[in-house]
């Protein structure tokens, strides 16, 4: 786990219509490493990550952001998922019309096939997976996350109850294979045996090839998923980082200490 990071943030101020979220943030993930992110709401975790994904609302106002070297910054949102960088969303919205498979199906094919650009935008360069083995690799995973396969025909995220949509993010996730996850409160709205088979899944597909952050409120998602290091944030900065036992103490201690701590430096 001593490599090189994958992803490093450096510097991040990012502001959200014209208020000021993120005020310095640095942060680093190395393939293979699992870091949990908490931190009271409102204090920056998911304008983080939209950040990272390259949501247009969010505008950079300083800092960099590399990914394999890359400046993410300057890639389109589509661009940065390809290049592997991965985002289970808070609040998954429903797309009316098409279907998981259709949806996981071209996702894929994106995210395999090197992009061309023709007249009028960049298009994939090829046919990409042939469907027969498509369906296998999504029965697959579906397997993994002890999802239905009848779910695949649906809508997505249609009618879903907040834990179907979480667990279909967790399915975008095992098709697309990332190397870099960002879970948003993947594990707000799950149930005790679908937190189990989610984080099983995630099991599964972590290891060597895929770093993963998880942002999350509570404690009890990383009993399954061990996370490497826990960082805290308090008003767009990463107050204090530490191991596991970082989580546990938050849980009994709540974030008022972070605060202080925070106040003690900036109060000379
Ligand atoms: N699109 C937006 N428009 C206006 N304000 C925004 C927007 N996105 C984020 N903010 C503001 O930025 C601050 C940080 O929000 P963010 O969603 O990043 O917090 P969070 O740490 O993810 O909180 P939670 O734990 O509740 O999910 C909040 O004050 C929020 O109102
Ligand atoms: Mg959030």
């Amino acid at each position: 786990m001593s490599q090189t990071p994958e992803l490093v943030v450096r510097g991040l101020h990012v502001a959200v219509e014209g208020k000021s979220i993120l005020k310095g943030l640095d942060f680093e993930v190395a393939r293979g490493e699992v870091h949990a992110l908490m931190g009271p709401n409102g204090s920056g975790k998911s304008t983080f990550a939209n950040t990272l994904m390259g949501h247009p609302r969010y505008q950079v106002t300083a800092g960099e952001i590399l990914f394999k070297g890359r400046n993410v910054l300057e890639m389109q949102p589509d661009e940065r998922s390809r290049a592997g960088l991965f985002m289970a969303f808070q609040y998954p919205v429903a797309i009316p019309g098409v279907s998981i498979a259709n949806f996981l199906r071209t996702a894929l094919n994106a995210r395999l096939a090197p992009p061309e650009t023709n007249g009028t935008g960049t298009v994939p360069a090829r046919r990409g997976i042939a469907p027969k083995e498509f369906r296998a690799l999504l029965r697959e995973k579906m397997a993994l996350l002890r999802m239905d396969e009848a779910v695949a025909t649906r809508y997505l995220n249609d009618g879903f109850s907040g834990g179907e949509k979480k667990r279909a993010e967790i399915l975008q996730m095992a098709v697309l294979k990332p190397e870099i996850a960002i879970l948003d409160e993947t594990d707000s709205g799950l149930d005790i045996d679908a937190l189990r088979v989610v984080a099983d899944g995630v099991n599964a597909l972590a290891g060597p090839d895929m770093g993963v952050l998880i942002i999350t409120h509570y404690q009890r998602i990383l009993n399954y998923i061990k996370p490497h290091f826990v960082h805290v944030m308090v008003d767009g900065r990463i107050q204090i980082s530490g191991g596991p036992e970082l989580a546990l103490e938050l849980e009994s201690r709540g974030y008022d200490w972070v605060r202080e701590q925070q106040e003690e430096v900036e109060t000379p």
